[in-house]
């Protein structure tokens, strides 16, 4: 944890959610909670979401995805007057998926991902949004990652700090590039060497490939053991954080009239001290 960090503040959501501008609402799935409903969220995916579903070889993978696509789908669907299971994505030229606009609705830009026991989506109106959420564990090839990957400064600033700091800055910056990179819908295409994802505040991330398109950039801590990237297009938006609870429709959910789960923190993955920032 280091300053302007910032720590999730999850609350379970309200029934009726108000999303305006300039505000991202960040929902947080665990797989442990989304496993209670992977049948009912599977059923919500389109074929090509099943077929990818099907191709996935291992079955925590699979789960994952099921789990992350039909809680997508849920979340989408509170501000959306279609229902899960009718949302229709389209993919960008690199697979970022996107809700064309709807008539009658305002328009909805989201990002979702995935590491260890947690997915995160975030949820703007009318900017580009993307994230990225990693579960610390040991790379110890990360100089070379590096290398390949950063700016000049970052390795240089990376460099400077004592060993033991490194693997957890390491990893913070590769949260942060691949948020920026997830809000262009680029991904890994982009050519990560040629922006520096953290310059010196006031100042915004700016891709030069990009014109005149800066990032708002924000790292936070999601739970013990995970680090988590938010890159936004416009300025100081309101973050709001919220528990996803289970699906709208279950017989489960809030607006079926239960009260909502509260939120359980996940198993808490042993860190070694060299991956904890202080
Ligand atoms: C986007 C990318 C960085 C995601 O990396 P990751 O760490 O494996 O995965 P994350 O869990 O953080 O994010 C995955 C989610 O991001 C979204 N996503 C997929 N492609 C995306 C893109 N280009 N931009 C933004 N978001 C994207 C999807 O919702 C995906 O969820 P899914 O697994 O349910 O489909 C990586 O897949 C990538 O670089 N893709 C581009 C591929 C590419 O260049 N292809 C060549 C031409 S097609």
């Amino acid at each position: 944890m280091e300053i302007g960090d910032l720590i999730c503040d999850w609350r379970v959501p309200p029934e009726k959610l108000d999303l305006p501008p300039n505000t991202i609402h960040l929902w947080g799935v665990t797989l442990k909670q989304a496993s209670r409903y992977l049948e009912e969220l599977r059923e919500t995916l389109a074929a090509n979401e099943r077929a990818k579903a099907s191709r996935i070889h291992f079955e925590v993978d699979r789960d994952g995805f099921i789990a992350v696509r039909g809680a997508l789908r849920d979340i989408l669907s509170r501000y959306h007057p279609l229902p899960p299971s009718e949302l229709d994505f389209s993919y960008g030229r690199y697979g970022k998926p996107a809700l064309p606009p709807s008539a009658g609705a305002p328009p909805l830009s989201f990002n979702s991902s995935r590491s260890g026991e947690w997915g995160l989506i975030a949820v703007t109106r009318a900017h580009a949004v993307g994230i990225d959420i990693e579960f610390i564990k040991p790379c110890e090839d990360y100089p070379a990652v590096a290398a390949n990957f950063f700016s000049p400064p970052e390795i240089r600033a990376l460099s400077t700090l004592p060993q033991e700091l490194q693997p957890h800055s390491f990893l913070k910056c590769w949260t942060r590039k691949e948020a920026v990179s997830k809000a262009l819908g680029t991904g890994i295409s982009l050519g990560w060497t040629a922006f520096d994802s953290s310059p010196a505040p006031p100042e915004r991330v700016q891709v030069a490939t990009n014109g005149d398109t800066k990032f708002s950039v924000y790292t936070f801590i999601v739970a013990p053991g995970y680090i988590s990237a938010l890159a936004f297009d416009g300025v100081n938006p309101t973050l709001k954080f919220w528990t996803w609870p289970g699906p709208a429709c279950s017989s489960f959910s809030t607006k079926a009239g239960t009260i909502a789960a509260p939120f359980t923190e996940p198993t808490i993955h042993p860190v070694s001290p060299n991956e904890v920032s202080r």
